[in-house]
C-alpha cells in the first residue's frame, strides 16, 4: 500500500470509528447531561480514545514536567480529549494536530462546549509534515496514534524539530512485539490503519539518533492486554449505534479486526510501550 492509499485508509477508519463526536453527544444526552452545563470534568469521562483514561495522561504529563507555563503539542490529537484534559488540569496551552478532518472539527466543537478554546486549538495536519517552526513546544505528547504513521524516522525527527532544547517527548504507542506474519500485518493495515509498527528498541534508537536522551522506555503489554478485552466489550455495547450510523458491514469488519488485534496483544505478537525522551 502506498502512502496516499494508506492515508485514505486511516481517514476512512476514523470517519467510521465507533467512538465519534455524535456518539459522545448521544451518550451525554442519554445520561441526562445538557450541553449548557457541560464542562471538562464531565466530558473527560466520554471523549478519550486511548488506553487507561485520564490516568495515562497524568503519567505522561508528570514525567514530561507539564506545568501552567508549558506549550504542549499533541501529535495525532483525535477528538482532543487529552488536549482539553491537560489544559484544564495543568493550566497549559495545548495545540493538537490530526490527519482526519472530521476528528479536528469534532475536537474544535467539543472544546467550544467546555469553554477551553482560549487555551486549546486544533489543526488538520499530517504529523510527517509538522506545520510548526523549530523549537515551538516544551512538550510533545502522543497516545495510541503513531502506529498509523508510516515513516517513524521522519515522524520522530519532526517531533524533535518542533521541541525546544531541554523539552520532552512523552508518548505511548502500539508496537510490534514477538512479530507478525504477512497476513496479520496486511489485515491490521487494511482494517485498523496500522503501518510499519515501531518496537521498544526501534523507537529508542530513533529518538537517540534524532538528538534525544531516552529517559524511559516501558513495556505496557501486560496492562494493555487486560484493558483491550474491556474495550472490545465496550465497542460491542455500541453495536446498535455503530450499525445505525455506518451499516452492518462496517460493524462486522470492525469487530473481526478488533478480535484479531486483541488476540495479538494477548499473545505478545503486538505490544504496548511508553517512552520519555528529552531533547539534548
Ligand atoms: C486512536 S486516535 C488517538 C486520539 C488521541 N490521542 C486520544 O487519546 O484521544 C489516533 C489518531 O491519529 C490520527 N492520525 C493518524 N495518522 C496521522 C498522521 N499521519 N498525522 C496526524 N494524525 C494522524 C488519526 O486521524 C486519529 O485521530
Amino acid at each position: 500500500m502506498n502512502i496516499d492509499a494508506h492515508t485514505g485508509n486511516v481517514v476512512n477508519f476514523y470517519d467510521t470509528h465507533p467512538i465519534n463526536e455524535q456518539q459522545i453527544l448521544e451518550k451525554l444526552r442519554a445520561d441526562g447531561i445538557g450541553l449548557a452545563t457541560l464542562n471538562e470534568d464531565i466530558l473527560q469521562l466520554y471523549d478519550m480514545d486511548h488506553y487507561d483514561g485520564v490516568e495515562a495522561i497524568d503519567v505522561l504529563a508528570q514525567k514530561a514536567g507539564i506545568s501552567a507555563t508549558s506549550q504542549v503539542l499533541d501529535v495525532a490529537s483525535g477528538m482532543g480529549g487529552p488536549a482539553r484534559y491537560l489544559a484544564h488540569n495543568y493550566g497549559c496551552r495545548v495545540m493538537g494536530i490530526d490527519l482526519t478532518e472530521s476528528r479536528v472539527e469534532g475536537a474544535i466543537r467539543l472544546t467550544e462546549l467546555t469553554g477551553l478554546s482560549d487555551r486549546v486549538a486544533f489543526r488538520t495536519a499530517n504529523a510527517l509534515v509538522n506545520p510548526f517552526s523549530d523549537q515551538t513546544f516544551d512538550v510533545i505528547i502522543g497516545q495510541e496514534a503513531w502506529c498509523h504513521i508510516p515513516d517513524k524516522q521522519r515522524l520522530i525527527a519532526e517531533c524533535v524539530r518542533v521541541t525546544r532544547i531541554g523539552g520532552h517527548i512523552a508518548f505511548t504507542d502500539i508496537l510490534e512485539g514477538s512479530g507478525l506474519n504477512s497476513g496479520q500485518r496486511e489485515e491490521l493495515s487494511r482494517g485498523m490503519g496500522y503501518v510499519d509498527l515501531g518496537t521498544l528498541a526501534g523507537y529508542q534508537g530513533l529518538l537517540a539518533a534524532a538528538g534525544c536522551v531516552v529517559e524511559e522506555a516501558e513495556n505496557l503489554s501486560a496492562r494493555w492486554a487486560v484493558i483491550l478485552r474491556q474495550r472490545q466489550e465496550m465497542y460491542r455495547s455500541l453495536e446498535a449505534q455503530t450499525v445505525a450510523r455506518f451499516g452492518e458491514a462496517v460493524y462486522r469488519r470492525w469487530d473481526d479486526v478488533y478480535t484479531l488485534f486483541v488476540g495479538l496483544i494477548e499473545q505478545g505478537q503486538l505490544a504496548g510501550g511508553r517512552f520519555l525522551a528529552r531533547r539534548r
